[in-house]
């Protein structure tokens, strides 16, 4: 059978997307040599300054650092700084006498999927759910709202390095761990949203212009968004649930409304505060169970 050049074609794209699977599967975190606070060497991740055993499997992932401190320092006993590489700070304590671990990860799926990758492949963490903050889509959320991301579909380009333009690959929460945050916010008295989030590359986008990029002329992409069901708006889940995937891992992504996509309303960071809180409430006691 005589191979033709568009077969050569399709077989060059498999082998590339298997090439491309294969890399984000097992990619070896390069590890590092970094010193501790006695000056002596020990083996590290390149982004993350921990000796493997020092981090839970059981972390959560906010993307600033000071609220990584915030959340450690204020809900945490025990609690042990491993890493401050790039200001990205990390902590392990105990939570209700469990080992947990509160890892910031920066801001976009860039930035979190290095930490991810550390974290899964170097540091064995096992359960992971960011905590962040997400921008209010539907019309039914408010500012403070917590938001549970069920599902997130993506603008990405993170998800077709792993399987090209074969597969529209569905990005979802843990159902243990899912199910278990429901039913803890539900114990606590404590309100959520749980269904479909988006997670951006560009904050500034143009989504809200009837002639931006997806807009119709008429209608915003944001609309249509609302109109498909989308409950809100952030940087890092896509990746959260992506890697968790690939390296059979529990992930769950929970946010506080910090912004309003429609309304355009924002909230104060004291107001951050104390929202944030409950959020941080229902993650520990679901990680914990
Ligand atoms: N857009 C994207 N990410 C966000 C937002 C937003 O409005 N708010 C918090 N994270």
């Amino acid at each position: 059978m005589d191979i033709t050049r568009r077969d050569l074609f399709k077989m060059a794209g498999v082998a590339a997307l298997g090439a491309a699977i294969g890399q984000f599967n097992v990619a070896q975190a390069a590890k590092t040599t970094t010193k501790n606070d006695e000056g002596e060497n020990f083996m590290s991740s390149i982004h993350i300054a921990a000796k493997v055993g020092e981090i839970a499997e059981r972390v959560l992932l906010p993307g600033d650092p000071v609220r990584a401190k915030i959340i450690a320092e204020n809900f945490l006993t025990d609690v042990h700084q491993y890493t401050a590489i790039r200001n990205i700070f990390g902590f392990t304590g105990k939570y209700k006498g469990e080992r947990v671990s509160i890892q910031a990860t920066g801001m976009g799926v860039p930035s979190i999927s290095i930490y991810l990758h550390e974290l899964i492949e170097v540091y064995g963490a096992k359960k992971l759910i960011r905590v962040g903050t997400c921008g209010g889509m539907k019309e039914n959320i408010h500012l403070r709202d917590v938001v549970i991301a069920q599902g997130v579909s993506t603008d990405s380009s993170i998800v077709k390095q792993v399987f090209g333009d074969v597969l529209n690959f569905s990005l979802i929460a843990d159902f243990e761990l899912l199910s278990r945050a429901a039913n803890v916010a539900k114990k606590l008295n404590l309100p959520v949203n749980v269904g479909n989030v988006i997670c951006v590359d560009l904050f500034y986008n143009d989504y809200d212009d009837p002639n931006g990029t997806f807009g119709d002329g008429k209608n915003t992409f944001n609309d249509k968004l609302r109109r498909y069901g989308i409950l809100a708006v952030e940087m890092e889940c896509a990746a959260l649930y992506l890697h968790a995937a690939a390296a059979n891992v529990q992930a769950l992504g929970i946010f506080t409304v910090s912004d309003h996509l429609l309304t355009k309303e924002l909230i104060t960071p004291e107001e951050r505060q104390s929202s944030f809180n409950d959020m941080i409430k229902i993650a520990l006691e679901t990680i914990i169970q």
